[in-house]
């Protein structure tokens, strides 16, 4: 069996390359998993993206995800178990729908190269050796590079580092020595409770309809990025930012 994994950008359903495009029309069988989680749930986009963009045939199998402690005391051991659980009702997905010689597509939010459990998940069932699956990956636009672009960034000052990390890290990667990061995966603005003057790019939903910028000085803006979030998650049901850090 063949698979897909095609990066199809941060939500837009015109954000993606052409060679995902091209990529999207030699699938037999999407499968979609389904978050169960309301605000979360985005099988919708991925849909109106393989409406727009497939000129042939195909069919969708939404695969309900299986349950995840949101705050586990363990964090790295809860995602492995869950990349377990996923693998296995992938496989029984792929045992059980899909036939000999079809080409499985799975649709990758941005890029799967970042903060994406898609690769692993696909390195896991090859593991367990029951189905024999040889896959390719397809870049897609990050929702990193969307915001540098928004926003007409350079992320890396002069030959310098960037740090890429998550609200839940940010205190730590600070305290390390970071002063230039790409912050994503944080629902409570983990920047509003760092120490010292720091200067934000904040994007959410972008390259969507309802995208929403802002950038300066951290604490003279924080009440515009609140207000902002707010308004992204009324206008679709879901909200998703990232922003680049820098001290001041
Ligand atoms: C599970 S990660 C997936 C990242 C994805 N693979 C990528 O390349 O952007 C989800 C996080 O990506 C960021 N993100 C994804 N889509 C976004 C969008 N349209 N606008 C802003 N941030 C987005 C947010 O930080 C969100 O918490």
């Amino acid at each position: 069996m063949r698979a897909r994994l095609i990066g199809i950008g941060p939500g837009g359903p015109d954000e993606l390359t052409v060679a995902a495009v091209h990529a999207l029309n030699d699938v037999d069988v999407f499968l979609v998993a389904d978050k169960q989680r309301g605000v979360d749930d985005l099988v919708s986009v991925r849909e109106e993206i393989c409406r727009r963009h497939i000129t042939g045939e195909y069919r969708v199998i939404v695969v309900p995800d299986p349950p995840r402690d949101r705050a586990p005391e363990r964090y790295g051991n809860e995602v492995r178990d869950w990349h377990a659980a996923r693998a296995e009702a992938y496989e029984t997905v792929l045992r059980e729908q899909v036939l000999d010689g079809e080409t499985v597509g799975f649709l990758v939010w941005g890029d799967p190269s970042l903060y994406d459990s898609t690769i692993r998940v696909v390195e896991r069932i090859r593991e367990r050796g029951i189905v024999d699956l040889d896959y390719d990956v397809i870049p897609g636009v990050s929702s990193v590079q969307m915001l540098a672009a928004r926003h007409r960034l350079v992320l890396n000052r002069i030959g310098g580092p960037i740090t890429i990390t998550t609200g839940r890290r940010l205190a730590r990667d600070v305290a390390a020595g970071g002063d230039n990061l790409v912050v994503m995966l944080d629902g409570g603005l983990a920047c509003t409770e760092l120490p010292g003057e720091w200067d934000i790019w904040w994007g959410a939903n972008l390259g969507t309809s309802d995208e929403e910028l802002v950038a300066g000085r951290l604490s003279e803006v924080r009440g515009r990025i609140e207000a902002a979030r707010a308004r992204s998650k009324s206008a679709r049901g879901w909200v998703m930012d990232t922003y680049l850090l820098r001290r001041a």
